[in-house]
């Protein structure tokens, strides 16, 4: 199939309710609508879905959204699920409007992780307004969110498949481990360096970050500061990942995940030529965090596939 971007996120909390002034106070997102049961959709562009947070008891992604271009490319990328045994669960009329999207299936990878194709999503042209006022905006619409890193206990040729074989992408990075940190692959589904990416932790699993841009870096430089002033829990300092033109900071947020605030990112030439950095790091970028995010969970001996710990 071909993707062509990371298009919503779906993440539950009990803390939910703090992404009212946390999302637009320090990154500039908008609240949009807000559902019945107290789900918080937040805004990033002209789409009315981009980072949804939903109620609920423990910290965890529900699902992670990837667009396809329409109806004919859902109707053959459903097929494909079928074909290869990902048994796809196609979207009643109540979730595709709840997603405000046309069409959309439902599907897990090889850890378990939901993942959701769709097409045709709902924008209003125009209607996009930031949470506080912004020097760009945000790198948005037909190029996505952004890019989303699972952590998994190790990265086997099924997952392998399952990104390239059947989500069409195509391997950008792959960072190796280092002595105090783990390593991953990075993979690209437009010209965003990555929009999706696993970094191998023996013995764990979850979702570790989700990355959004900004067209200005003093919007990032403006965050920086701020975060600093309200003593918010920084995990990783401002710096540049290497190879990746984008310089960020991340920050972990009431969803027990952390979010990568950046700008700068590079957009891949349709020739370019995978590299292998030396070190994970142009400059900065020190782990400062208390401990991985809380949707990272340790697996028991039983859960772990190799066994390992
Ligand atoms: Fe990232």
């Amino acid at each position: 199939m071909k993707i062509h971007a990371l298009g919503y996120l779906g993440f539950e909390s009990p803390r939910h309710e703090e992404w009212l002034t946390f999302g637009p106070e320090i990154f500039g997102l908008q609240i949009g609508d807000r559902d019945p049961d107290g789900t918080i959709h937040l805004r990033m562009d002209d789409r009315h879905r981009r980072l949804s947070i939903h109620p609920g008891e423990e910290d965890r992604l529900a699902y992670a959204g990837w667009e396809l271009a329409g109806k004919a490319a859902f109707e053959e990328a459903v097929a494909e699920l079928s074909h290869k045994g990902y048994a796809p669960h196609l979207g009643t009329a109540e979730e595709c409007k709840q997603r405000e999207v046309l069409g959309l299936a439902r599907f897990q990878d090889p850890y378990g992780f939901t993942h959701e194709v769709y097409y045709g999503p709902t924008a209003t042209v125009g209607s996009f307004l930031p949470g506080k006022p912004m020097a760009g905006s945000f790198v948005g619409g037909v190029d996505g969110v952004g890019h989303v890193v699972f952590v998994v206990p190790e990265i086997t040729p099924e997952l392998e498949k399952f990104v390239t074989g059947l989500l069409g992408m195509e391997l950008d990075i792959t960072l190796p481990a280092g002595k105090s940190r783990p390593g991953g692959q990075f993979y690209r589904c437009n010209p965003r360096t990555h929009c999706l990416a696993y970094i191998a932790l023996p013995g764990h699993k979850g979702v570790h970050h989700l990355e959004i841009e900004s067209t200005h870096m003093d919007d990032v430089g403006r965050a920086w500061d701020l975060v600093q002033e309200r003593e918010l829990p920084i995990t990783v300092t401002l710096g540049r990942h290497m190879p990746d033109t984008l310089i960020s900071f991340y920050l972990r947020t009431p969803g027990g995940f952390d979010i990568e605030f950046g700008a700068g990112g590079e957009l891949r030439d349709p020739d370019y030529i995978q590299t292998t950095p030396s070190a994970p790091e142009a400059w900065g970028h020190k782990f400062v965090g208390d401990g991985w995010p809380t949707t990272v969970r340790l697996l028991t001996p039983e859960q772990h596939p190799t066994g390992k710990e």
